[in-house]
């Protein structure tokens, strides 16, 4: 047997570095594939073949053949944003990626805690001059927890849009309720409704997509199979306590780095987390995870039920729910869903 101690996400001190987080604004691994043509449409829910139709309606005069000299090709939308908003696994992120893929020229893509992390780094103008110019940015997981956020969000995309790039979004609230919940929003209505007022907004009712081929609850592994994962450097085991206590001392926007070519994460001693600051930074941590498709080993409490019933009831909720159909996906032993 080997006895070397297995490699521990809590060694490791990701660097930000401006210059590749740009570079890293693409759908994720995961999404490489995602087409219009292979986002298949629930018949028992109109609103995905309503949502495929929102994307075409939006691109049409990206994809359509230039015009003839008399004949006028498809006009732009009428609002420069597109809005899918809906459940868990619906696939929305399949759906905003297909969008990025038929945007011509300069795009990008990247989650809403990507882009405030990118204006952290690079300050707001040198941020703003960087996306200036692009046909669209795409921001999966658009969410407002904060005054800060909705003010910059508010005036980032104002500017952006302003020059001619189109906004295509994904989150699991409506635009016009961004916010609720989580801190004073009645005090940023206009940002808020200015905001909404960008978009058309298409709402993707269904079933997680994730949960139609998998059981309820996050498998638990027995203790052994921890100790027999391979020692290598795609391989990490970690206590989950010392786990949540290293989340702390890294910036979310830099989980990207620390789970970087990581294939399997191998957790010990799950338990319920102990309070809302440890459980947002946990679920930024699963996202990124679930962006790199890393498969996860974990023994004590199954990881779907880390979030207590009084976390479940707050402003978060639907935050919470989200991390819990992906990690049921990535506990799975054949794997995440492709
Ligand atoms: N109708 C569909 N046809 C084909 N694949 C789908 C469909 N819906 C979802 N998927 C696939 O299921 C997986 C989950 O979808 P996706 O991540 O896009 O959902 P989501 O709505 O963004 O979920 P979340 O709320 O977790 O962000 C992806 O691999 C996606 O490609
Ligand atoms: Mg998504």
């Amino acid at each position: 047997m080997d006895t070397t101690a297995p490699a521990r996400l809590a060694d490791r001190i990701p660097e930000v570095d401006a210059g590749r987080m740009a570079a890293s604004l693409v759908p994720p691994r995961q999404f490489t594939r995602a087409g219009l043509d292979n986002y298949r449409p629930d018949p028992d829910y109109p609103s995905q073949q309503a949502a495929v139709d929102a994307v075409r309606a939006f691109t049409a005069d990206w994809t359509s053949p230039p015009g003839g000299f008399f004949r006028r090709g498809p006009k732009p939308p009428e609002r420069p944003g597109l809005y899918l908003d809906g459940g868990f696994g619906v696939g929305k992120t399949h759906l905003l990626a297909a969008l990025w893929r038929q945007a011509p020229g300069r795009k990008y893509f990247g989650t809403f805690i990507e882009y405030t992390a990118l204006v952290g780094a690079l300050g707001y103008a040198e941020a703003v001059r960087l996306l200036t110019g692009s046909t669209l940015l795409a921001i999966d997981e658009f969410e407002l927890d904060d005054p800060g956020d909705t003010m910059l969000m508010s005036r980032l995309l104002g500017e952006l849009v302003a020059t001619g790039t189109r906004i295509g979004a994904t989150s699991n609230t409506p635009p016009n309720a961004l916010g609720e919940g989580r801190f004073a929003a009645s005090d940023f209505l206009r940002e808020i409704q200015g905001l909404s007022d960008r978009f058309t907004t298409a709402r993707i009712e269904g079933l997680d997509y994730r949960r139609r081929a998998l059981e309820g609850h996050a498998r638990v592994a027995e203790p052994a199979e921890l100790d027999a994962l391979p020692r290598a450097s795609d391989v990490t085991v970690d206590d989950f306590d010392a786990l949540i206590a290293h989340l702390a001392t890294v910036h979310p926007a830099r989980y990207v780095g620390l789970v970087e070519g990581v294939d399997t994460v191998g957790i010990r001693d799950v338990h319920e987390l102990p309070g809302q600051a440890e459980a947002l930074r946990f679920v930024a941590f699963v996202d990124r995870l679930y962006d790199d498709q890393v498969r996860i080993v974990a023994t004590g409490l199954p990881l779907d039920q880390v979030f207590g019933a009084e976390m479940l009831a707050g402003g978060y909720r639907k935050k919470y729910l989200r991390a819990m159909s992906r990690l049921v996906a990535m506990t799975a032993p054949e794997g995440p869903v492709e």
